[in-house]
């Protein structure tokens, strides 16, 4: 039996009252699934700014009425600090996901992406100590390794960041150990690597690569690779996210005031994504056959991306389950259906 599999029948055993901050996002309505599958009761916090209603509505679809009752939304904004202080009321664990993400939306409009990132970051984070909730987890981000030319990335070696997203995360992560510091309030930094999985948004302007190119293979539209293909990221299946997720808010001594790796530690380019996306699609009855293009490097872009996952593995016990393969093949019937 994995940490996981205790954490899980521990849980359920004796339930607790979690809070999801970007509940109606992908990542967050993922981790509101799984909670509530395991009979928890949650407080989901969003303002739609780039989360769905549908994705909350997909989860009513997967849980049963008993579960369902379990969770309760507040609309509202990690930006304003009531908001914030009425979701914690009476939480246990918090697991922070709102943010705006992207690193080219930061690079356009920078201060929207600093208020979102810091001063809601920073309302949550007074907002939980002050309500002295029993675990804070945040979602940290693999672009603090920013110009840092090592691989695999381990978490004490940071480069210059990159974009004002990386900025923002970086921050957080100074926040969140100052806090430890000066009020003793202890909280552990997961830094994402390239998370993927359903319901993770395939339109706009700042799609995920995943989803964008596979919603576009499905509609037999072009897919442009930005640079050589030659890019590579540590592709992370969101069941592995949820995994650590639930490590984090349960872990305890020196386990916390960490920063950690969220990734499956493999490397894969562009251009291999590219024909792991083609094959995939074939198990949903779905075919692809023209040649990706090529277009210019993105600015603020890392070029090389793959996480030493050991500090995960010996703190926490994080045992990642699926590679990118195996998620995308996962995920695939879901985009199959979705997009
Ligand atoms: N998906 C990834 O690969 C990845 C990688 C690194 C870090 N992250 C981080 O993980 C977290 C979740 O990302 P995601 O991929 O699920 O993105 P997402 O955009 O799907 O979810 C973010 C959610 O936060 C909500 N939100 C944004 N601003 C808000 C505000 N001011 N008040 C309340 N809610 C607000 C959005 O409406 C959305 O539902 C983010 O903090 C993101 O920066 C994600």
């Amino acid at each position: 039996m994995t940490r996981y599999d205790e954490v899980k029948a521990d849980l359920q055993a004796n339930p607790k009252t979690w809070l999801i901050t970007g509940v109606a996002g992908f990542i967050g309505s993922n981790l509101l699934e799984t909670l509530l599958k395991l009979d928890q009761t949650v407080v989901g916090l969003d303002n739609f700014a780039t989360g769905y209603q549908h994705n909350l509505d997909e989860v009513q679809t997967l849980v049963s009425e008993q579960q369902w009752a379990r969770f309760s939304f507040i609309e509202g904004d990690i930006r304003n600090l009531d908001d914030c202080r009425e979701a914690v009321k009476g939480i246990d664990y918090v697991l922070h996901q709102a943010a705006l993400g992207s690193v080219p939306r930061s690079i356009e409009d920078p201060i929207a992406t600093n208020q979102a990132n810091i001063d809601g970051f920073l309302n949550m984070l007074v907002a939980a100590k002050d309500e002295e909730v029993s675990s804070f987890t945040y979602a940290a981000s693999s672009s603090t390794y920013g110009d840092q030319p090592d691989l695999p990335k381990v978490e004490d070696k940071i480069g210059n960041p990159l974009s004002p997203y990386a900025v923002t995360k970086y921050v957080n992560e100074l926040y969140a150990s100052v806090f430890a510091r000066t009020y003793g309030f202890n909280t552990i930094g997961l830094r994402y690597f390239n998370v993927f999985g359903p319901r993770q948004d395939p339109n706009g302007a700042y799609a995920a690569v995943i989803p964008k190119w596979v919603a576009a293979m499905i509609r037999g539209e072009a897919v442009s690779i930005h640079g050589d293909g030659e890019t590579s990221r540590d592709f992370c299946y969101i069941d592995n996210a949820i995994q650590i997720n639930l490590l984090a808010a349960t872990a305890s001594g020196a386990s916390k005031n960490q920063v950690y790796n969220v990734a499956y530690s493999a490397r894969t380019t562009l251009t291999e994504l590219f024909g792991l996306i083609c094959h995939e699609l074939g198990s949903v009855n779905k075919w692809y056959d023209e040649a990706p293009r090529y277009s210019k490097f993105r600015p603020g872009d890392v070029r090389h991306s793959q996480a030493n996952i050991e500090k995960a593995r010996v703190n926490l016990d994080y045992r990642p389950v699926h590679d990118v393969r195996s998620g995308l093949s996962k995920a695939m019937l879901w985009y199959a259906s979705h997009c």
